[in-house]
């Protein structure tokens, strides 16, 4: 009964009546396409960057951590190419008043009903292309003229450039050696939409990997593998997942060579994160601009500009495939239920504790000493309103993978029962135990029930 493919309109609506997601200004009248998080929201997103740290920094001995600014020096768009190319070709429809980008008028509705693409009405009266910087502009200090003109950064890849020379010295690193980093980006996208997919203000998680010239085809190779087992391992379907290589029309300025891995979102096949081959140039012309050396000078006196290898991706993108991936809707019984079937690491909450009877005090008693004990170490909520049939289906819309029930036996033999969110079997076990169990469950290996 389960079903295989998604909406997104399901999943923002399961996003906005579980409080995941809101849209942002509401109050006011919305801003297009911005949004906020609420409590599940921002512990899914808490548990998505932690298991990218994890998996760049944690876990390994080569990677660094960095936390750069927002609003660098302008002279770093400059260098980076952003000033000049970052840009998508724009037209004004001057009947309807929208703005389109130039190529993508296959995917954009025109303003008129019943709407058709843009240009395919005869009134439809499109501009020239012209082409659209999609940084956001600021100002610095209290003047607002040209010499105080910053900008808000579009990606968090330069703040790791610029910081190259700081992270060789200060962490004593050696290539292949990498600096990760997880921020906001702003990029004022003309076409924004889809949900979270494409936003104007998003979370990168971008990690810059230095290696010998030599040696950066190996190291392409192998983070594009890395990433893909990544999201194999945290559950996304295989069938769901492909790698797509890009043209050398496609690729970026700084590219010799880019691999998407894609997602196939209820938009189709979409990009989920990039993996990139950046050769020598972000260090070459930063090195140019700022008048500052960016090599690395081996113990032998070797000297060479490091080639970069960046897998790159934004929170928004994770979190929105993890959503369509893990949802499913099936009939227990005679009831319909929702069902987020997320990894247990990644689900919001990892277990609910609640007493049958939300009425009888010393249920209640035992399920809140038991929530105490838990709560300081992992992800748990407590819940004792309603029946429990409903209280079970509020933790299955959230992905909570395990409930944790006491009921009148709790009381004689101190054991409770724990529901399993997927297969739903029950098992009773000492309510000692219980932290142990889960801490033991969080490390098993899992594998979504859905198929295909
Ligand atoms: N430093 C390289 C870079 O920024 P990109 O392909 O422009 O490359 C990297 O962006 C990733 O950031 C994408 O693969 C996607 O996951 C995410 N991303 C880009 N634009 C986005 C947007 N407007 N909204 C949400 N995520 C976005």
């Amino acid at each position: 009964m389960a079903a295989d493919s998604v909406s997104m309109d399901q999943i923002v609506s399961l996003s906005r009546r579980r409080g995941f997601v809101f849209p942002s200004s509401e109050i006011y009248g919305g801003l297009g396409s911005t949004y906020d998080y609420g409590h599940y929201g921002v512990l899914l997103k808490n548990n998505i960057k932690a298991r990218w740290f994890e998996s760049m920094v944690l876990d390994r001995d080569d990677i660094v951590a960095l936390d750069s600014a927002v609003i660098l020096h302008p002279r770093v768009w400059e260098a980076s190419g952003h000033v000049e190319g970052f840009t998508d070709p724009l037209v004004d429809c001057r009947t309807c008043k929208l703005r389109f980008r130039a190529d993508k008028l296959d995917d954009s509705q025109c303003g008129r009903k019943p709407s058709k693409h843009p240009g395919a009405w005869k009134e439809c009266d499109l501009t020239e292309p012209r082409q659209f910087n999609l940084m956001f502009e600021t100002h610095v200090g209290p003047v607002a003229d040209s010499a105080s003109l910053a900008y808000l950064r579009p990606e968090t890849a330069q703040g790791i450039f610029i910081n190259f020379k700081n992270v060789l010295q200060l962490a004593r690193r050696r290539p292949p050696f990498g600096i990760a980093q997880i921020g906001k980006s702003f990029r004022n996208e003309i076409t924004p939409g889809n949900f979270l997919f494409r936003v104007r203000e998003f979370e990168q998680m971008e990690m810059e990997f230095f290696v010998p010239p030599a040696d950066s085809e190996q190291w392409y190779r192998y983070w594009i593998d890395a990433r893909l087992n990544w999201y194999l391992r945290y559950g996304l379907r295989e069938s769901r997942l492909r790698v797509r290589e890009h043209g050398p029309e496609e690729r970026s300025h700084y590219s010799q060579g880019t691999s998407d891995i894609e997602y196939l979102y209820p938009i189709g096949w979409s990009e989920l994160e990039g993996v990139a081959n950046r050769g020598d140039f972000d260090l070459t012309r930063h090195a140019e601009f700022s008048t500052t050396k960016l090599e690395y000078v081996s113990p032998d006196g070797e000297r060479y500009v490091p080639h970069v290898i960046e897998p790159a991706v934004s929170v928004e993108r994770i979190f929105v495939a993890l959503l369509v991936d893990a949802y499913d809707e099936e009939v227990v019984g005679e009831r319909e239920r929702t069902v987020l079937r997320l990894h247990p690491q990644m689900a919001p909450v990892t277990a609910a504790i609640l007493p049958l009877i939300g009425k009888d005090e010393n249920m209640v008693a035992k399920a809140r000493s038991l929530y105490e004990e838990l709560r300081r170490r992992l992800s748990v909520e407590y819940d004792d309103n309603g029946a429990i049939g409903r209280r079970y289906r509020r933790q299955d819309e959230i992905g909570t993978p395990w409930a944790f029930t006491i009921d009148e036996q709790t009381l004689s033999d101190d054991t409770v029962t724990v529901r399993d969110r997927d297969s739903l079997a029950q098992e009773r076990l000492q309510i000692s135990g219980v932290r142990a169990w889960l801490e033991d469950a969080l490390e098993r290996e899992w594998q979504t029930p859905k198929d295909g």
